[in-house]
């Protein structure tokens, strides 16, 4: 049922995803997808990962410093997170792509195989998120490649609160496990790598140019 959900309805809204690590402009980009499509006529609801529910706000706490937890709880929360981002009642996204509406979030599972699969295996990440691959894949996994140096001196720049993962030498590890993530699953996910240490104008230039044909 997963892939066909993915492939038949020409009406059903498409799903895109944003990744990369901290600080590599995603939330910037859909900012800019999001205007572009908006003055080309196409509407689209926006949202991230973790989300603002209950689950979404205990994983801030854990990610802040707030709650301490085991890295396996972790993951699995943020798998909770996810199948609650796609089907819960008020905003569920299954619900919005069913109704026609494109959906850009920031985030989705390939941040849970990429960051989670740094301190256990893969194979068991992404097990864990198999009923979200199963619901819904994205029509396109936009991944925003950058080199952790230049991802953590623009967030030094505008923020002063450091995250559990905002370190380089782990920002390196996650860069090289969603290589390792999307080289794993090239059969069944699409991925459009663009390079991310550039201005924000080149990049949002570049992912509309590669976009436009999977918004049709
Ligand atoms: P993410 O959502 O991936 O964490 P953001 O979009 O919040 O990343 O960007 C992190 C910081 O870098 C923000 O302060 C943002 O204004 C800045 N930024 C984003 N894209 C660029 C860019 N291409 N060049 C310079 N600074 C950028
Ligand atoms: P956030 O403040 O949203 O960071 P960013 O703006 O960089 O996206 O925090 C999200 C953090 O949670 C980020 O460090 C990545 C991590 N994360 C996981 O570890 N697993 C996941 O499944 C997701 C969605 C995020």
């Amino acid at each position: 049922m997963g892939a066909a959900r993915n492939q038949d309805h020409t009406k059903r809204g498409k799903f895109i995803a944003f990744e990369g690590i901290d600080g590599s402009g995603k939330s910037t980009q859909i900012r800019l997808l999001r205007e572009k499509m908006k003055a080309e006529g196409m509407g689209c609801y926006t949202t991230m990962e973790p989300t603002d529910s209950p689950i979404g706000s205990l994983i801030h706490q854990i990610m802040t410093g707030r709650v301490k937890t085991d890295n396996r709880a972790i993951a699995a929360l943020f798998a909770a997170d996810r199948l609650d981002h796609l089907l819960n009642d008020v905003n569920g996204i299954v619900h919005k792509i069913d109704e026609g509406v494109t959906v850009l979030t920031d985030r989705y599972y390939f941040s849970s195989y990429a960051y989670h699969s740094v301190d256990m295996p893969m194979d068991w990440v992404i097990k864990a998120n198999e009923q979200s691959s199963l619901i819904l894949k994205p029509t396109v996994n936009i991944f925003i490649d950058i080199s952790p140096d230049v991802a953590l001196a623009r967030i030094a720049e505008n923020r002063f609160e450091r995250e559990l993962y905002e370190e380089k030498s782990r920002l390196l590890q996650v860069r090289e496990k969603y290589l390792e993530a999307f080289e794993r699953l090239k059969d069944e996910e699409c991925v459009l790598t663009v390079d991310g240490n550039r201005t924000e104008q080149e990049i949002a230039d570049e992912i509309w140019e590669k976009i436009t044909a999977y918004l049709k």
